[in-house]
């Protein structure tokens, strides 16, 4: 593919990397399949956008109907590498030819290991450590805290407005929203607790006061409510992100991790969904130097092969007895071999470079939008993890009503966009990294028709 062509495959591309509508979004095909589907699944589990899927490649969905969608989603940030990369199908085609189970728990194998000492490898700090593999984040997240509380003897895990953690009993607990992650679900899991996030353009005092002020308001909340000696761990996203990615202010996560490393609570970064080069980083945390004791990690790692880690300093992690730890799936090989091509094509690849190029080909473009459309209150995010904020012209109230016709409008014009916030009225985008400079550019048009509109 030239750079001027986008509608032939892009170098390595199986399918067209163009946007190409040949019915109406969802079209027949799809409708047909959505009747299917309501007659066999319940309601509860919802689509973003229900067309049916038969083909994608690169930055490209193929619906039932033909039509082929630009994806800003990547299906939640996992295919990062591209939906169907040649080198990920490549190695799972093949182990799946010579095993494809035997329980890491029952007989292991090597690339499980392998994946191990990657994450090892990858994860922030140089400090020896060690990992192990679950199937989902809400799992990884889960082990963490059972690990925290196992190797500090204590009960209370502190966690943050507009967290998201998954929803399993625990990371249900864990996570801030009520709709639709907790209404009905509970009761909840004792011994969480939840302190304020540094949210920059809705801190009272303004955004500049906002990392210091939230940070002491957390830690004196630690102490006053919880004791700071009854925590294992604090528990947060260095982006967050079903919460609206928000980008805590500057010197916020430090000042957290300094006080959990002063009172010996594990800091825990949830780096499900900003792991593996989104954010312009392989990890966000590293963005401020940020050394986590455990990182979670799934998403990303499998190219969408279910797959998650979990990370820590070898000391905690090898205090839990033999047993404590697993599941029949965890690290399946197919998974493990996929994670290891994605790790490869990151690296090879060098997408944490280009995660920063698509941010800075996108921010400039969002901000250019604020400036047209007032209902644009905030533009943030990094790398290729950014987000808008809709508000009422003037205020800062929310706007999820213009939220979801935005996001329809982008739907209907063949780009597949994804909301976000505790008040629903974020857009939220997560192209895979290696789409191209004209699919992107392609998209951001349509997002602006969409708001032009
Ligand atoms: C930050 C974070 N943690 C945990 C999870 C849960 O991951 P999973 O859906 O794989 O259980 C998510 C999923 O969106 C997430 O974004």
């Amino acid at each position: 593919m030239t750079s001027q062509d986008p509608a032939l495959p892009a170098s390595g591309a199986r399918l067209p990397q163009e946007r190409r509508l040949v019915t109406e979004i969802p079209g027949p095909r799809s409708r047909e399949l959505q009747e299917r589907r309501t007659a066999a699944v319940p309601p509860g589990v919802g689509s973003v956008l229900p067309v049916y899927v038969t083909d994608a490649d690169g930055g490209v969905v193929v619906d039932a109907d033909g039509n082929s969608l630009i994806d800003f989603g990547s299906g939640i940030a996992v295919t990062s590498v591209g939906n169907a990369n040649p080198r990920v199908a490549a190695r799972v085609k093949a182990q799946a030819d010579r095993f494809t189970h035997t329980c890491f728990m029952v007989a292991p194998y090597e690339s499980y290991v392998a994946v191990c000492e990657n994450l090892n490898r990858i994860t922030p700090g140089d400090h020896e450590k060690r990992s192990f593999l679950v199937n989902s984040g809400a799992e990884a997240v889960e082990n963490a805290v059972k690990i925290a509380r196992y190797a500090t003897g204590r009960d209370a895990v502190v966690v943050f407005d507009h967290g998201y953690h998954g929803r399993t009993l625990l990371t249900m607990t864990l996570t801030s929203k009520n709709m639709p992650y907790k209404q009905g679900f509970g009761p909840y899991a004792p011994e969480v607790y939840r302190a304020p996030l540094a949210y920059p353009f809705r801190w009272p005092t303004g955004p500049e006061n906002c990392g210091p002020e939230a940070a002491a308001q957390a830690v004196d909340q630690i102490e006053k409510r919880i004791g700071a000696s009854n925590v294992a761990a604090v528990v947060i996203e260095p982006i967050q992100g079903e919460g609206g990615f928000i980008v805590p202010a500057p010197g916020f996560l430090p000042a957290l991790a300094e006080f959990c490393r002063a009172n010996g609570i594990l800091f825990v970064a949830d780096e499900v969904q900003t792991g593996f080069a989104r954010t312009g980083d392989m990890f966000a945390c590293e963005h401020e130097g940020i050394v986590p004791d455990i990182v979670a990690t799934a998403k990303g790692i499998a190219g969408g092969l279910p797959l998650a880690g979990v990370t820590g300093r070898a000391d905690i992690m090898d205090k839990v007895h033999v047993g404590g730890l697993g599941g029949t799936y965890g690290g399946n090989p197919l998974a493990c071999e996929a994670a290891l091509a994605v790790l490869e094509e990151i690296e090879d690849g060098k997408l944490t470079e280009r995660a920063r190029r698509i941010g800075e080909t996108m921010l400039p473009r969002l901000h250019a939008l604020a400036e047209r459309v007032p209902a644009i209150g905030d533009v943030r995010g990094r790398g290729a993890m950014l987000a808008v904020e809709l508000v009422r012209p003037g205020t800062k109230d929310p706007d999820p009503e213009l939220t979801a016709r935005v996001a329809r409008r982008c739907h209907e014009r063949g780009l597949l966009v994804l909301t976000a916030g505790t008040y629903g009225n974020v857009l939220r985008f997560l192209p895979p990294l290696v789409i191209s400079d004209d699919l992107l550019a392609d998209g951001l048009a349509v997002l602006d028709a969409a708001f032009t509109d």
